[in-house]
């Protein structure tokens, strides 16, 4: 069984997954965290990046092997669905603690799915592979679980304002190069132009071109009309609020930001609940900064931060609704820095 690295300095850690977007994310929150890598074995394609830097270092990039995972003590997952498919059973079952920012095992009933500050208490000795959640549902997710712990939620509905870093480093390319394309040849007093240059962008990555655009779709449709992205967050909210019958209903839109989802959503509660009592609980809840109106919180402004911002709250148009606007990281609150809070929760409670 893999154990503590005897070098003295901390424990074997692995990265699969280390030149991508949450990868590089992952390695910046370790490095600047007090959290004891000792060695650190960092994997990818094989194929893009060959190296990365971590602590002053250029660590060589490797195509994950068992042999290779089996010598860390934790492994933090942050490829693709298939590669933690591929990988994180075998390796959590041979005892190396697994924690997976794919949506490949957030919903298996077995698999823990965490926000340490919504519900921590999940984490489980005997279950090694845990899995982080949706990035646009982590922001949310903060925000819900503070509401329906003051006053039961009743059911939620919400639209995303999603970063393209959210679709991985290969869309981002594309965002930029679609952007630089079309400003060179726009002049804002000659809007007859913006049409043909926006129609001669030709989208790879992602389903439409996103510069200076805003494209209601993220992930596949499903029959029922719902994008996968939009299921997603319905599904893990109502797991990390053990609610499973909680009605969702959500609008994921990817709009030409570089870092952090915003959404606006309505929260109707059970319990009447004042303005002045949620935006209390919301400033009181870990993880969540209430800002102060007529202040509220942008991808931009978010950007680089740990917290769910919360703002522009008021009240809906029905009886104990609640409106606000939610903004976080997506590769950080979203993925690195809750894969990161999860590990040091494992640390703390002596599994790791
Ligand atoms: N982006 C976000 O905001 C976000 C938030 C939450 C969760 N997630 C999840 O986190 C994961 C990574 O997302 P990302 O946005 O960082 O993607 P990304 O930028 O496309 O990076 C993907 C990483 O996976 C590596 N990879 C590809 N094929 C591999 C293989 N066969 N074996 C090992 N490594 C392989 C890539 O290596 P190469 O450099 O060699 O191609 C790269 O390091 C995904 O599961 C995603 O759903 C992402």
């Amino acid at each position: 069984m893999p154990r503590l690295k005897k070098n003295g300095r901390g424990l074997a850690v692995g990265v699969v997954g280390a030149s991508g977007m949450v990868g590089r994310e992952l390695l910046s929150v370790l490095e600047k965290s007090r959290f004891p890598v000792g060695e650190l074995k960092v994997f990818s394609s094989g194929r893009g990046a060959k190296s990365v830097l971590f602590r002053s270092r250029r660590l060589p990039l490797s195509a994950p092997s068992l042999a290779a995972l089996r010598g860390c003590r934790l492994a933090f997952f942050v490829s693709s669905d298939a590669v933690s498919r591929r990988w994180a059973p075998a390796l959590a079952a041979s005892g190396v603690w697994v924690i997976d920012d794919s949506s490949a095992f957030r919903l298996d009933a077995n698999v823990p799915l965490v926000i340490p500050e919504i519900n921590a208490s999940v984490l489980r000795r005997d279950r090694r592979l845990v899995a982080g959640p949706n990035c646009t549902m982590s922001g949310l997710g903060l925000a819900a679980a503070a509401l329906d712990r003051a006053a039961g939620l009743k059911d939620v509905r919400a639209a995303s304002y999603q970063a393209v870093s959210g679709a991985g480093l290969s869309a981002l390319r594309e965002f930029l190069l679609q952007a630089r394309t079309v400003t060179g040849r726009l002049r804002a007093e000659r809007a007859d132009l913006f049409a043909p240059a926006l129609r001669s962008l030709r989208p790879a990555v992602l389903p439409r071109a996103i510069a200076f655009n805003a494209v209601p779709q993220v992930g596949d449709f499903a029959a029922d009309g719902y994008s996968r992205e939009e299921i997603k967050v319905a599904a893990e909210l109502r797991k990390v609020l053990r609610s499973p019958r909680l009605p969702v209903s959500v609008t994921a839109v990817r709009v030409p930001t570089l870092r952090g989802h915003a959404l606006a959503a309505w929260l109707r509660l059970k319990r009447p609940l004042s303005l002045a009592r949620a935006r209390a609980v919301l400033k009181k809840a870990a993880g969540v900064v209430m800002m102060a109106a007529p202040d509220y919180p942008t991808p931009a402004g978010c950007a680089g931060r740990t917290e769910a911002f919360v703002g522009r709250l008021r009240r809906g148009a029905s009886p104990n609704e609640i409106a606000l606007w939610v903004v976080s990281d997506n590769l950080l609150k979203g993925a690195a820095s809750n894969s990161l809070q999860i590990a040091q929760e494992l640390l703390r409670r002596g599994w790791l």
